[in-house]
């Protein structure tokens, strides 16, 4: 028998939660075919061996196993793909979302043929954040989905609910507009329907997790905010450069302190002082790009060393195409400030680009 649901699960370190998960699962959904596609990102754990052997029992259970890649709404994309049953659900691997709610989630598609999407919702009738979260956490989650319905116009009450169910059909309306990098694929993906699809929203409670820990953190944080100016502007601008760009602009702030503080340490003439705040800034953009732009690729020991090298060298070539496209508009149309900006803006893509491809470049 075709199954009628496939059931995503994304794992980074949950080899301790996947039998209890599977056995859950059989439990909860009595009655209906399903399936499961776990979508693990390589985890040091073991977690996909523990995935394949779970599935040499048990003819449901599938694997995309992916290497040199991270990221939780990534990987629920190539999951929800990868399903060819007419529903397919997103549930986290730690047993914090209440696999129970499932079945009543299919009633509800099986009882209307325009239902598009089903959200496991914590502000709902029914639903709550439970012993799940600490009181910040619960206030950033308050914080993020105000934002989230004001500046994406979403109306769901829990745009960041990482639990959910939709039909497959309608999953193909938006997939080429979402962002891959981040956490949040329920509210990129309310936000690339526009208000078009007709959603449905169930209560649940969100869990303590007992195996393993949440990978949300600040750079999680600072990937949900890059995604709301992602979606403002269309969708034109990538999560990553939109961080990198952001690391760049706290660059010439550090840049001018530095500076500031060689001239008040009687460092002169002026050019030393001046390359002294723009070798800082460029160390610390380094060091912000690694952990919060390229948080799924952050370079350690040896190759955080290289890195910076590297850094340093694609930075120095920018300056140089700053410098040389900025002669060039001034040569044609004589304002410094015009000029100035367009060179800035020239050197600053050229080191999101090479930097991408070399410092950062994925393995
Ligand atoms: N494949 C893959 N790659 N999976 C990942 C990655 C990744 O880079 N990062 C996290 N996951 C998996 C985890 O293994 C887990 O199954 C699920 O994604 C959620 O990650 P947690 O680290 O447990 O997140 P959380 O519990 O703090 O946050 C949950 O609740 C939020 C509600 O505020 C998630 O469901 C969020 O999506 C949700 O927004
Ligand atoms: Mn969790």
């Amino acid at each position: 028998m075709r199954a009628d649901l496939t059931i995503v699960i994304p794992t980074f370190n949950e080899r301790a939660n996947v039998r209890p998960m599977l056995a859950l699962l059989d439990a909860a959904l009595g009655g209906i075919a399903w399936e499961v596609v776990y979508v693990d990102d390589d985890s040091p754990d073991g977690t996909a061996e523990e995935v394949r052997a779970a599935a040499a029992d048990d003819d449901r259970v599938y694997l995309i196993h992916r290497i040199g890649r991270r990221g939780l709404a990534g990987a629920c994309i190539e999951g929800i793909l990868s399903a060819t049953t007419p529903l397919v659900a997103v549930i986290d691997a730690d047993l914090q979302h209440d696999e129970t709610k499932l079945a009543g989630m299919v009633a509800r598609f099986r009882a209307d043929p325009d239902l598009d999407l089903v959200i496991g919702s914590r502000h709902v009738e029914g639903g709550s954040i439970g012993a799940g979260f600490t009181a910040t956490r619960a206030r950033g989650s308050e914080i993020a989905t105000r934002l989230a319905k004001r500046l994406l116009k979403i109306e769901a009450s829990d745009p960041m609910s990482g639990f959910f169910m939709v039909r497959r059909e309608s999953f193909n309306q938006v997939v080429t507009g979402l962002q891959t990098q981040g956490f949040k694929i329920l509210a990129d993906m309310l936000a690339a329907a526009k208000g078009r699809w007709k959603v449905a929203e169930v209560g649940y409670t969100f869990r303590d997790r007992r195996h393993g820990e949440s990978k949300l953190d600040a750079a999680v944080t600072a990937e949900f905010l890059a995604l709301l100016v992602a979606r403002m502007t269309g969708g034109v601008l990538p999560i990553r450069l939109i961080l990198f760009l952001s690391v760049g602009a706290t660059g010439v702030i550090v840049q001018l302190a530095a500076m500031r503080l060689a001239l008040l340490a009687g460092i002169e003439p002026f050019w030393i002082a001046q390359t002294f705040g723009v070798w800082v800034a460029m160390t610390t953009n380094f060091l912000l790009n690694n952990v919060l732009t390229y948080h799924d690729r952050t370079l350690r020991g040896r190759a955080l060393v290289t890195g910076l090298f590297s850094f340093y060298a694609v930075c120095a070539v920018g300056a140089v195409a700053n410098v040389g496209v900025a002669d060039v508009v001034y040569s044609v149309l004589p304002q410094a400030e015009v000029a100035s900006a367009t060179g800035a803006v020239v050197g600053a893509l050229w080191n999101f680009v090479a930097s991408a491809l070399v410092t950062w470049r994925a393995r």
